[in-house]
């Protein structure tokens, strides 16, 4: 780390700071509209690099980890939806961000979105949400987390990466692309159990936004993998239907994890809409 707290990766200033009440380490990289990438569970804001590197040549990128991921403070307890929402909106104060700002998410990090949506509606210009869900956990996806939070307390995150990789990369991905999804699996062994846990209480307690989705009048760009068996197709494109102003892609040889698995349909996509954005348009 330089002497000033920032250091210099992926050509962009990586630093950590206090955001409200914790520390986040966060990538911020090139100028213009300010565009916030929300990264999924449980990964850390490298999962972005393709599109902060992209992006930052037209647009302010701003990629934190979230609480409890990569280099940001891990808190116990439950790391609720809402709390993340707080954490991004006092990231975007300490950074001395004052215009609207485009936020993107993905899974975790668009129910992340969602909240932020619902809080801080005044400070968005528009949203990107990937390959996530509007509704609730049902019940028993609420145990199966609470369950998944004991193992990965007892035995580490390695059987969490094990179950988790085959259901987030199509098939095509874990078959041809075996170093992405090797870097992925590395940031989940790194991940901290105790962030890990609290982020599962806290998904396994959050909020259904189906019947919200009708009030969101910003302009919206939906985006999914054609083989998303998390957060389907039918399901993302009831997400698109609701939304008045949104958008709907479907990228074509990607599962769950768009960003990594297609990246250059994935960075045409969201560079058109971030143009017709800032356009107004
Ligand atoms: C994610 O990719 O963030 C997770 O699949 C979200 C979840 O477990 O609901």
């Amino acid at each position: 780390m330089h002497p000033s707290g920032h250091q210099q990766s992926e050509g962009g200033s990586i630093r950590r700071l206090r955001a409200g009440e914790i520390e986040l380490q966060v990538l911020d990289r090139g100028a213009g509209m300010p565009v916030v990438l929300i990264h999924g569970f449980p990964l850390d804001h490298s999962m972005w690099d393709a599109q902060s590197a992209h992006l930052s040549t037209r647009w302010r990128v701003v990629a934190p980890d979230m609480r409890g991921f990569g280099g940001s403070q891990v808190t116990g307890g439950t790391a609720t939806m809402e709390q993340m929402a707080d954490d991004v909106a006092a990231l975007v104060e300490m950074l001395a961000i004052d215009e609207p700002i485009v936020l993107c998410g993905l899974s975790m990090g668009g129910y992340v979105a969602l909240e932020f949506w619902r809080k801080y509606a005044g400070r968005l210009r528009a949203l990107v949400l990937c390959d996530t869900r509007a509704a609730a956990d049902t019940p028993e996806a609420a145990a199966g987390r609470l369950e998944t939070v004991e193992r990965v307390l007892r035995d580490g995150t390695e059987p969490l990466a094990d179950a988790m990789l085959p259901k987030l990369f199509a098939p095509a991905t874990l078959e041809n692309d075996p170093h992405t999804v090797a870097t992925e699996r590395k940031t989940m062994l790194a991940a901290d159990p105790e962030g890990v846990a609290a982020a599962l209480r806290g998904m396994a307690g959050r909020r259904d936004f189906r019947d919200q989705l009708a009030k969101i009048s910003l302009p919206t760009m939906v985006i999914v993998g054609e083989n998303d068996t998390i957060s389907t197709v039918d399901e993302m494109r009831s997400i698109a239907g609701a939304i008045a102003a949104a958008e709907f892609v479907i990228l074509p040889g990607a599962g769950h994890m768009t960003p990594l698995e297609n990246p250059t349909g994935f960075n045409e996509a969201i560079e058109q809409f971030l143009t017709r954005v800032e356009r107004g348009g």
